[in-house]
């Protein structure tokens, strides 16, 4: 028995004796490395359980820029925002497709799209964001506002079953932003699936098949942080079966019953059909991955913008007379149409965009993630570089830019107005004496910045003037400010992590 515990320890001990000796030591110009004592894992768990605090400890201790082992890959982190242009520019020996192609193809189950078996594929899909973007932009917004009041309208008269239109209503603050802009997302990018119909009152008579969708969406979206992390599907559970079902529900034949959906989708549609190596749930598993895109931050968005006003009586008032500054004399209820709030009558609401923009500062935490190409010296300013190597990641973290005090004194408050300066957009911001280009970045950077950044402010921006303008809402007393879920930390938009209910009612002239 001895014997076998001795030869077991010894095994032990002679292995990690080898990691250590051939595991890699930093080399001349290179950041200081982290590699922790665990082989492999290195710093993740410290990483995974609050990144922010670990990697704000390890800035103290090594400087604005450092090497970290997390589960197997050296992670390069710069921490500083004004070294952050950079790493954005550097183009050629950083790449961004790499990392995230990746992970969206096995997270949402499509072959890789940058492969000879589907040439032009990527251009002609980075191509398609376009139409979530300039004059296509005018034609969603207007779908998304009818769609927003239609989904709130069937909301009210459900709750019509069991008391009067007006009576107060209580629910869970994240569970209303869900329903309301999962619905009104999925229609007005997807179009409306034929066994629907558009009339508020037939809403008690058929089949809620959005709830159904959402229903799976919501458990998908659970072990969505696994599934980046490259977790096998198989070992989580029902998820794959999950998944199918999702991927499904994009079926192509299913979806060319669907009408009028939006620009965007539809040439997705026509780009897909070009390619005979890509198979029906192929197609239909890029549709399911535009879904997550199109909801996944907007709804925890959605939820802390609202939260924020509920929570701020000042911000509240500013805000709601904004809004109602651009109805003039007329009653805002009673002039509730798909044509109100437009693209420029909502360009023109600083108080609530700044509103926005700081509900995303505080609860957005993402990475900006580069594939490091070959081996080179990052030229970070004039005075200082720093050598990566091949395979490495170089990573951005802007929580650390969205908390730090020189930018954003007392950070840690909400501030709805910390986006306007002397009654016009504020975008200039310092740290020390020097100006920050990168403040914000709840949408990431350069190249990679997220495609549907405007349409998802206009639709945050809709939906607060939406239910400011038809609901009377409170946060219910007594309860414990919303705290952020962090284990999706890297990933967007974090949700809450505690339940925050809330009641609303419906303004008499607004159905
Ligand atoms: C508040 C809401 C949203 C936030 C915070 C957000 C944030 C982000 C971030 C951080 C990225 C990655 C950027 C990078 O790698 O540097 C991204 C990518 C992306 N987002 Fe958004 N997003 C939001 C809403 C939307 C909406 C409404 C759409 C509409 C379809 C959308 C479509 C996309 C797509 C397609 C990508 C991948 C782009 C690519 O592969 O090049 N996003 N988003």
């Amino acid at each position: 028995m001895l014997e076998i515990l001795l030869t077991v320890t010894f095994g032990i001990a002679s292995l990690l004796l080898l990691l250590l000796l051939f595991s890699r030591r930093r080399r001349e110009g290179e950041p200081p490395l982290i590699k922790g004592w665990i082989p492999f894992l290195g710093k993740a768990l410290e990483f995974r359980n609050d990144s922010y605090q670990f990697l704000q400890q390890l800035q103290k201790c090594h400087g604005d820029v450092f090497t970290v082992l997390i589960a197997g890959k050296y992670m390069t982190f710069v921490m500083n925002p004004l070294l952050y242009p950079a790493v954005i520019k550097q183009g050629k020996q950083l790449d961004f497709h790499e990392f995230s192609d990746a992970a969206a193809s096995t997270t949402f189950g499509y072959p890789a799209v940058r492969t000879g078996r589907f040439p032009g594929l990527s251009d002609k899909i980075q191509r398609s964001f376009l139409l979530l973007q300039g004059f296509a932009l005018n034609s969603l917004t207007l779908t998304m506002m009818g769609n927003l009041q239609l989904v709130l309208q069937q909301d009210f008269l459900s709750s019509h079953e069991v008391g009067s239109v007006c009576d107060w209503r209580e629910e869970g603050l994240y569970e209303f932003c869900e329903r309301v802009m999962f619905e009104a997302t999925f229609l007005t990018l997807y179009g409306r699936p034929t066994h629907t119909n558009s009339d508020v009152h037939a809403h008690f008579h058929r089949e809620r098949w959005i709830d159904a969708l959402r229903d799976n969406f919501r458990k998908f979206d659970a072990v969505f942080p696994l599934l980046i992390a490259r977790i096998p599907i198989g070992l989580l559970g029902r998820t794959k079966s999950i998944r199918e079902q999702l991927i499904r529900f994009f079926h192509p034949q299913r979806m060319a019953e669907w009408t009028s959906p939006s620009e965007f989708i539809q040439a997705r549609k026509d780009i897909f059909q070009q390619y005979d190596t890509l198979k029906d749930l192929d197609k239909a598993a890029h549709h399911f991955g535009i879904l997550w895109a199109s909801v996944g931050n907007t709804i925890p968005a959605c939820f802390w913008c609202l939260y924020h006003l509920l929570s701020s009586p000042q911000a509240f008032s500013v805000v709601r007379e904004e809004i109602m500054g651009l109805f003039g004399e007329k009653e805002p209820e009673s002039v509730l149409s798909r044509d109100i709030l437009t693209r420029e009558q909502l360009e023109k609401l600083i108080y609530l965009e700044s509103a926005i923009n700081e509900s995303l500062r505080l609860s957005s935490i993402s990475m900006n993630i580069r594939v490091v190409q070959e081996d080179f010296c990052l030229r970070l300013n004039p005075h200082s570089s720093v050598c990566v190597r091949k395979g490495d990641i170089v990573a951005l973290y802007p929580q650390s830019t969205h908390l730090d005090p020189d930018i954003y004194p007392n950070p840690q408050q909400y501030q709805f107005d910390r986006f306007v300066d002397n009654g016009k957009v504020k975008t200039e911001f310092y740290k020390g004496n020097q100006k920050v280009r990168y403040y914000h970045m709840p949408f990431g950077s350069g190249a990679t910045m997220c495609p549907g950044r405007f349409f998802a402010i206009n639709e945050l921006k809709q939906f607060l003037c939406i239910t400011l303008l038809m609901c009377d809402m409170q946060l219910n007393a007594g309860q414990q400010h919303a705290t952020m879920d962090k284990s999706r930390a890297g990933l967007g938009i974090m949700p809450p992590a505690n339940l925050i209910s809330f009641r609303y009612r419906v303004k008499k002239n607004s159905i």
